[in-house]
């Protein structure tokens, strides 16, 4: 069913309050197959949404909404040590990185608590605590547009990057992703497993918790909360995570830097470039917690952009281009959204 003059707010997590020209939800590929045929039919520019949790709206959409609602995770072979899992797109990630512990597969626990869907976790390449779904990626299926043909997408195909892969550049806006297949391992049948606690502060974290013995569930609970601890609920403020990316530079410009800001943090990029936590940019600005209008830097992480109510996403997108200014003067460092707006 198409609805019409649908308010998006619900289905973004910065809550802008939005419509969409035309609205649909779609709950399998054949669905999805009718919908694209009658957008195109009809010339309306389509929007495939999933979670809505790193979008930013800043007028009324003039297309067509697609929300993704396909459903279904299977294990799809075993061999050894590995299991491949096959999940729908549409399937909520946390409740996915819950599915593989309480099978006691391996590989996303560091990923807890990331809002959004499976469909959209390729496609930003999505990361935290030292982990990024790249690195347990097996391969996609997605659909084109244009053909309505399915297509198989292999890690090398996807071009992934920190927060990049190929459907955010060159193939942006032509697929959609209908599901995605992990390279986990099956801790069921092996004890090898190195779990990823270096990453700031999980050892911390796990101390804290007193978990004597490294599982998926400790790491999982570590991230759980350290991620509650800095990152707002969207359900309490508005807000899409991370708004800016890290910024990647050359190291002779850091080392220039360096000399004028002798405590700027990095953390080791690819050869010759470090990449630099913009929370700590922002925050050098003065930004950090600071309220303008209805809209601001929030307090505990200042990478994180917030709606403290009925915001319109105009004015967030000026509170990031006057934060992206304010940094670019002080450092001489461009800072990048991370997130979609449109
Ligand atoms: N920092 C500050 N002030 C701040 C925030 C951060 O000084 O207000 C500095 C501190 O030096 C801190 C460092 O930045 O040690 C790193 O902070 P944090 O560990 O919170 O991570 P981040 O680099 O700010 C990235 C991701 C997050 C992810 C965390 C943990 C990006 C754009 N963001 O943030 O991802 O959860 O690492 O791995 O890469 C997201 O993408 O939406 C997201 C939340």
């Amino acid at each position: 069913m198409i609805l019409e003059n649908y308010s998006l707010k619900q289905c973004n997590t910065f809550g802008m309050d939005v419509n969409a020209k035309h609205f649909a939800v779609f709950k399998s590929k054949r669905e999805l197959g009718d919908l694209i045929r009658v957008a195109k039919d009809s010339h309306w520019e389509i929007l495939i949404l999933g979670g809505g949790s790193n979008v930013l709206f800043t007028q009324d959409f003039n297309g067509i909404v697609l929300q993704n609602k396909l459903q279904g995770i299977e294990v799809v072979k075993k061999e050894n040590e590995w299991v491949w899992v096959k999940a729908a797109a549409g399937e909520n990630w946390h409740q996915f990185v819950l599915y593989s512990i309480e099978n006691n597969f391996a590989g996303i626990e560091n990923l807890s608590l990331i809002p959004g869907c499976v469909g959209a976790s390729p496609m930003q390449n999505i990361g935290a605590y030292g982990v990024e779904v790249k690195d347990v990626f097996e391969e996609l299926e997605a659909i084109e547009i244009a053909t309505g043909e399915t297509k198989i997408f292999k890690g090398s195909d996807c071009n992934f990057g920190y927060r990049e892969s190929v459907f955010k550049q060159e193939l942006k806006n032509k697929f959609v992703i209908t599901s995605v297949t992990l390279k986990l391992k099956n801790l069921n049948v092996t004890e090898h497993y190195h779990f990823k606690t270096t990453y700031g502060d999980i050892q911390t974290q796990l101390a804290e918790q007193q978990a004597n013995e490294l599982s998926l569930r400790a790491v999982s609970n570590a991230v759980i909360a350290i991620r509650q601890s800095k990152l707002p609920d969207p359900k309490d403020l508005g807000n899409a995570g991370s708004f800016f990316k890290n910024p990647v530079i050359e190291q002779v410009l850091f080392d220039k830097i360096k000399e004028q800001f002798p405590l700027i943090p990095s953390y080791p990029a690819t050869e010759n470039f470090v990449k630099v936590p913009a929370g700590w940019l922002i925050e050098q600005c003065g930004w950090k917690g600071k309220r303008v209008g209805n809209t601001g830097s929030h307090a505990r992480q200042a990478l994180v952009l917030v709606n403290y109510g009925n915001a319109k996403g105009s004015e967030v997108w000026q509170c990031a281009k006057d934060i992206q200014q304010s940094v670019l003067e002080k450092f001489g460092i461009s800072i990048s959204p991370e997130v979609n707006v449109y």
